[in-house]
């Protein structure tokens, strides 16, 4: 199978009519959580320059459609994972409960559901809530055997035991979103992606999961986070996204 490469298109196709079944080890997928707004915005924030809230056609559907556009990719990640494959889920409040209702459907077991606390998340500019400075991935398998590199995660874990000591890795992980030279900006200076995951976030996953030389997918790779992370770690690649734009984004950021 043709391996490090990035598809152009819609998601399920690619991997229905694509990708070989059977043939993939781990995919990481971040699909849009169906939470785009009417382009608000907010200049001149001081802690973390200019924000925008994500406003992308691709991030709006009805629930209805949400739903059968969830259990579409899902399906098709379900065919071609391997026996033993492991699919990671981004999700938030906005889109879990679809994600973990179709997983259970498909017979997916569900390992963990791994906490992502956000250290530098923007303030609620409501004020009518508590501010929200959390998202989730969902890690589930294909199989009764699934790859947990238990020491290897242990040996990048930031947090020690209390006499110095390697630990083992919670499922509550304290990062930052990506900022400063991590943050990829196009000519304007506005990131060139609205949602580009800190590359921290999948090397922890791909080390959990996968081993050199094992194929790594994302149906809906953006700025190639995934793709770029994976490639350094000496894993195969597959990248879906549907938006040229994007692609050659994460191609520059490649070197591809
Ligand atoms: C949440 S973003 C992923 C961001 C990525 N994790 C990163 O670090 O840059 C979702 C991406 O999926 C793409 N997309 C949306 N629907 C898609 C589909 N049906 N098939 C393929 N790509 C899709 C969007 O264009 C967008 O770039």
């Amino acid at each position: 199978m043709k391996t490090n490469l990035i598809y152009k298109g819609d998601c399920t196709s690619v991997m229905l009519k694509e990708i070989e079944k059977n043939s993939i080890d781990l995919i990481f997928a971040d699909p849009p959580y169906n939470l785009s707004g009417k382009g608000m915005e907010w200049k001149g924030n001081k802690t973390g320059g200019d924000w925008f809230k994500v406003n992308e056609a691709w991030d709006t559907m009805s629930a209805p459609e949400y739903m059968k556009f969830t259990r579409q990719w899902i399906a098709a990640s379900l065919q071609v994972l391997k026996d033993g494959g492991s699919i990671y889920i981004a999700c938030s409040y906005h889109n879990i409960a679809e994600v973990m209702i179709v997983l259970k459907q498909l017979d997916f077991k569900i390992n963990n559901v791994i906490t992502w606390q956000k250290t530098n998340a923007m303030p609620n500019m409501t004020r009518r809530m508590f501010t929200h400075s959390t998202e989730f991935v969902v890690w589930a398998v294909k199989g009764k055997k699934w790859i947990f590199n238990n020491d290897e995660l242990k040996a990048i874990n930031p947090e020690k035991q209390i006499d110095g000591s390697l630990k083992a890795m919670r499922d509550v992980w304290s990062l930052p979103l990506v900022q400063g030279k991590e943050r990829i900006r196009g000519k304007d200076n506005r990131a060139a992606h609205p949602t580009q995951k800190p590359e921290e976030l999948l090397k922890r996953i791909i080390v959990a999961s996968s081993n050199k030389g094992d194929v790594v997918l994302d149906p809906f790779l953006g700025s190639g986070t995934t793709t770029h992370v994976a490639k350094k770690l000496g894993r195969r690649w597959i990248g879906i996204e549907k938006e040229g734009k994007y692609i050659e984004v994460a191609k520059k950021r490649m070197g591809v």
